[in-house]
């Protein structure tokens, strides 16, 4: 008898037949508490390598080594159920040969169970993509603004902006799909761009800073909830959790120096001593 369980999550196929449809919702997620919450609302939770700058305080994402995408990879599957959760792949993990990419993206797929890994960079990743969706790993590409590329790009800067860009980043898009790429992030570039690039392949494209005319939608989690300090400028605030957490802590040292928390309601009570009860002496004969 089969010990199989049918598979609850989205899967990466899954993600990639919602090519045209209604647009897909997603967000990075770094641990199990707010992949709780956005577990039913997203159809992917990503654990971004940009958890290096957003929780460990990192100026890039750079320094992020593979141990620590496993970390927050488990925690986010152990707080959802129901979204695909897409693990990063760090800096220095994946570039160097196809045959490195599929032994470290199949360690974080074994230690975290994730049900696909993202990778930077279009045609030049290309062979590295079809390596490892051939060898059972499912890979999000991830095209325009790299932020592994920083070095090379010379900042976080936007891409395409003068058209003459235009087609190597669709030649970027055609080949991490024709290699096999379940779908394809699309980061910090002109609309009409985007636009172009979602007509042209045939796997979803999922922008961030790219325009509405993508397949699907992600941001930074924090950067939208209103959470981190300074945020790019297609970043929109649906929350304001920085201020909220601002306004929770001052109440809470306020009433710790004025001696009103913790208050009686917050403390515990000796319990009552247990009344005695005389014991019958049985003696078995
Ligand atoms: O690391 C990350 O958070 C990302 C998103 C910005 C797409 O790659």
């Amino acid at each position: 008898m089969s010990v199989q369980t049918p598979i609850k999550r989205l899967t990466a196929p899954d993600i990639a037949a919602k090519k045209g449809g209604e647009p897909i919702v997603s967000l990075t997620a770094y641990h199990a508490h707010t992949a709780a919450i956005a577990d039913e609302h997203c159809d992917f939770l990503l654990v971004g390598d940009s958890l290096g700058m957003v929780m460990h305080g990192f100026e890039s994402t750079l320094p992020v080594p593979l141990e620590l995408m496993i970390i927050h990879g488990r925690a986010v599957m152990r707080g959802s159920s129901r979204a695909l959760v897409v693990v990063d792949m760090p800096f220095g993990s994946y570039e160097e040969s196809p045959q490195i990419a599929f032994r470290n993206a199949a360690e974080i797929i074994k230690e975290t169970q994730v049900g696909a890994v993202k990778l930077e960079g279009g045609a030049r990743m290309a062979e590295t993509i079809h390596y490892l969706t051939e060898r059972g790993i499912p890979v999000m590409a991830h095209i325009g603004l790299t932020p592994q590329s920083i070095n090379v790009m010379g900042g976080f800067k936007v891409q395409g902006r003068a058209k003459e860009q235009w087609k190597l980043l669709e030649e970027d898009a055609k080949a991490v799909s024709k290699a096999g790429a379940f779908s394809v992030v699309l980061e910090a570039m002109p609309e009409a761009l985007a636009k172009r690039i979602t007509k042209l392949v045939p796997i979803p494209t999922i922008g961030i800073g790219a325009g509405k005319e993508c397949d699907g939608q992600i941001l930074v989690m924090e950067d939208m909830l209103g959470l981190s300090p300074w945020v790019p400028k297609f970043v929109k605030k649906f929350g304001a959790v920085g201020d909220a957490i601002e306004g929770a802590i001052g109440g809470y040292a306020k009433e710790v120096r004025e001696g009103s928390f913790p208050a009686p309601e917050h403390t515990y009570a000796m319990k009552a001593p247990q009344k005695k009860v005389a014991r019958k002496a049985t003696r078995k004969r």
